[in-house]
């Protein structure tokens, strides 16, 4: 089976067709990255004009790169939510002109649970359920404990900022980026030697029996960290990333020990951190369990992983009751 989907959550439109959940065909990701950066944070407006004059194009390249004709493709999908309403109109509304167009079923995608099928996608083993699950992305850290496609539980997940907010304000702080400096931050922190700061910055919750998770006092202990003058900022964005990863790893194996899954998978764009996805290997290692994370290309925002949790989790649904649902939980209906 292949479907068309749809990806307009926030800054990115994308579009990509995928066979039967896991072979990528073609997949166009374009992003309004740049006219936020220079702004200093994204303009949901801008960012909702931005999907209007990238959307056709990029449906039109993508068509274009397919070469076949559309009676090929046997559904579409789009994400509802969550994300900037502006920007999950533009694809929402598309989408269902096309269903109505090329009379093809529609189904409606939970982004979040989009991105723990970048895990799916071009891979040739087979992840063995259940499963632990850490989204990490730039609005949401859940943890997630999925039994099978379609039966996930929600184990916890943040209170305040999400692990990719964390990673851009750090950033922010330390003058690297204005906007979505995670990559940034990262490099920088790679670049430490020997963190002559540990212990210097908090491990929010890494104590507490729960999956729940809390990164907005991070950063007001960086600021204060900056503020003393005294460690150099690679130091600095290594002790910050050490701490955050820190508390990452402490839940994910608390999670093993009870839960007894037979794999881990990472999702969202903070799962291309090359610190996170080591240590994550590690506990998988230590535990005996697999190990997976998606290719650089699929943790950030694109439509491949859409099409690949719409095929695993094929519920098509009238276009009167399709809606774009800006504040979806991992666990709500799309
Ligand atoms: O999943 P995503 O593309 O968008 C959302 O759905 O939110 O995630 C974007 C987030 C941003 O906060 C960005 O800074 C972060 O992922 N990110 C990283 C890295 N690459 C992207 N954070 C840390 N290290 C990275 N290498
Ligand atoms: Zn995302």
């Amino acid at each position: 089976m292949k479907i068309l989907a749809i990806e307009t959550s926030c800054d990115e439109t994308a579009c990509a067709i995928v066979e039967n959940g896991v072979t990528e065909i073609v997949s166009v990701v374009a992003s309004s990255k740049d006219f936020h950066e220079a702004t200093g944070g994204i303009v949901p407006e801008i960012a909702a004009r931005k999907q209007i004059e990238f959307i056709a194009p990029v449906l039109d390249q993508t068509l274009k790169k397919y070469s076949k004709n559309v009676d090929t493709i046997d559904a579409l999908a789009v994400t509802v939510g969550p994300g900037l309403i502006g920007s999950l109109l533009v694809g929402v509304e598309a989408a269902k002109a096309l269903s109505i167009a090329w009379s093809k079923p529609l189904v409606p995608v939970n982004h979040l649970v989009g991105h723990i099928y970048g895990n799916f996608v071009n891979n040739k083993e087979s992840i063995e359920f259940p499963a632990l699950v850490l989204v990490v992305s730039g609005g949401h850290t859940d943890f997630i404990l999925m039994r099978n496609h379609g039966a996930i539980e929600y184990l916890g997940g943040t209170l305040d900022d999400a692990a990719g907010e964390a990673f851009d304000k750090t950033a922010r702080l330390l003058g690297l980026a204005k906007y979505l400096g995670g990559v940034q931050l990262s490099n920088l922190a790679a670049t430490c030697k020997v963190n002559k700061a540990i212990g210097q910055l908090p491990r929010p919750m890494i104590d507490m029996p729960n999956y729940d998770v809390s990164f907005s006092g991070l950063k007001t202990a960086v600021k204060r960290l900056i503020d003393k003058n005294v460690y150099s900022p690679e130091v600095i964005a290594c002790e910050f990333e050490t701490a955050l990863i820190d508390v990452l790893a402490a839940k994910i194996t608390r999670a093993i020990k009870k839960y007894k899954p037979v794999s881990l998978l990472l999702g969202g764009g903070v799962s291309a951190n090359t610190a996170l996805r080591s240590r994550m290997q590690l506990i998988a290692k230590d535990s005996s369990i697999s190990f997976n994370v998606p290719p650089l290309s699929l943790c950030t925002d694109n439509a491949v992983y859409i099409a690949s949790a719409a095929y695993f989790n094929y519920k098509p649904k009238t276009i009167e009751n399709i809606f774009a649902k800006p504040s979806l939980g991992v666990m709500d209906e799309a």
